[in-house]
């Protein structure tokens, strides 16, 4: 496939321009609340084909299905009673939840299990786009399979540009990192698949019901809760390291190559090193919105290695952790 990828400035005829050309089965990738996804028509085979192979992604990764509304899932899934509830709550928002899907439902967006992740998510644009199509998108993140996802259409460009029909820019997203994901399949404890900006204890607040912390009890997601949480994820090229703010960090003897990451701008920036920092104060929302833009940027850089610190393991700390540990994790693949 080889297209000049066209960048659409949001307005209302782009949006119908997006839904012709996601009807004929072309790809699009779309702005929502936490990266830029890359949308195809979750009902056609051929449309998620393309996603796949655009994206360079095994098909036994299955993709997150897109939604106007809780209304518009209802025929494809089996919805389990407390998704009401939850829906009325965090939806549309950054929450994805795993529910037992209906027959006709395409094997190939779910990889063959009989379950399906779907959200509602909330971008206007992304919105709008859904409300005027009869189908919902089938939108993983829009990177090459294992890359860092992108929070602007520039990091669209860069990884997909030419392989994809259009990007809808509409300037970077929110919250830069992810949905929480959900497996609502459970009768007793629903277990979080991977963390994100919505955490445990906000959905058990609305719900009255526990939710496992994750990882739950175990150090892995293991092959059939998450597939693609298996693999080497989120990763730049260069090599990436993780460590944790201690007295002795700044004793130690940094690499003149490398770059240094901190949560917060330090009191006092080492000398002679490549400092950079993810907020000023350590807000970590802040930290999950820098946090992918700078990871591509520094993995420009030529760089030997890049250092960056972990965040406190509360709050989006949690998913952005996770987030970190799996770019740093060894490949034990190709990717
Ligand atoms: O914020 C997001 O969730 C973004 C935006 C574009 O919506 N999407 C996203 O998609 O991050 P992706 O494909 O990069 O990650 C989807 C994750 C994968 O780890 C996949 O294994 C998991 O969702 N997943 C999808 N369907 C599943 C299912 N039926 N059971 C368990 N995990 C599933
Ligand atoms: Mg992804």
């Amino acid at each position: 496939m080889n297209h000049k990828t066209q960048v659409l400035t949001p307005n209302d005829r782009n949006i119908d321009y997006c839904a012709e050309l996601l009807s004929r089965d072309e790809l699009v990738a779309v702005p929502s609340e936490t990266v830029y996804g890359l949308a195809g028509n979750a009902l056609s085979e051929s449309a998620v084909e393309k996603i796949f192979s655009v994206k360079g992604r095994p098909y036994i990764d299955p993709l997150i299905s897109h939604f106007a509304d809780s209304d518009s899932a209802a025929k494809h899934i089996n919805a389990p009673k407390i998704l009401e509830q939850l829906a009325d709550t965090f939806w549309p928002g950054p929450l994805t939840v795993v529910v037992p899907k209906r027959p006709n439902f395409p094997n190939i967006v779910t990889a063959g299990l009989d379950s399906v992740a779907i959200r509602v998510p909330n971008n206007p644009l992304f919105l709008a786009l859904l409300r005027k199509l009869d189908f919902p998108l089938a939108a993983p993140s829009a990177n090459s399979f294992s890359y860092v996802s992108p929070t602007c259409a520039e990091h669209v460009m860069s990884g997909l540009g030419g392989k994809i029909t259009a990007i809808l820019d509409s300037g970077p997203t929110n919250f830069g990192i992810e949905s929480t994901i959900l497996d609502l399949r459970a009768k007793t404890e629903f277990k979080i698949l991977r963390p994100g900006p919505i955490t445990p204890e906000q959905i058990s607040d609305a719900i009255g019901i526990p939710v496992s912390e994750y990882p739950s009890g175990q150090s892995k997601a293991t092959r059939i809760d998450a597939p693609g949480m298996l693999e080497k994820h989120y990763s730049p090229l260069t090599k990436l390291s993780v460590f944790v703010q201690t007295d002795d960090t700044l004793h130690l003897e940094f690499e003149p190559n490398a770059a240094y990451v901190f949560q917060k701008r330090p009191d006092m920036p080492p000398a002679n090193i490549k400092a950079y920092w993810l907020s000023e104060d350590g807000d970590l929302t802040t930290v999950a919105h820098n946090l992918f833009a700078l990871i591509r940027k520094l993995d420009q850089m030529q760089l030997d290695e890049i250092h960056v610190e972990l965040s406190p393991y509360h709050g989006i700390g949690v998913a952005i952790n996770d987030r970190l540990n799996r770019a740093a994790r060894k490949s034990n693949s190709s990717h």
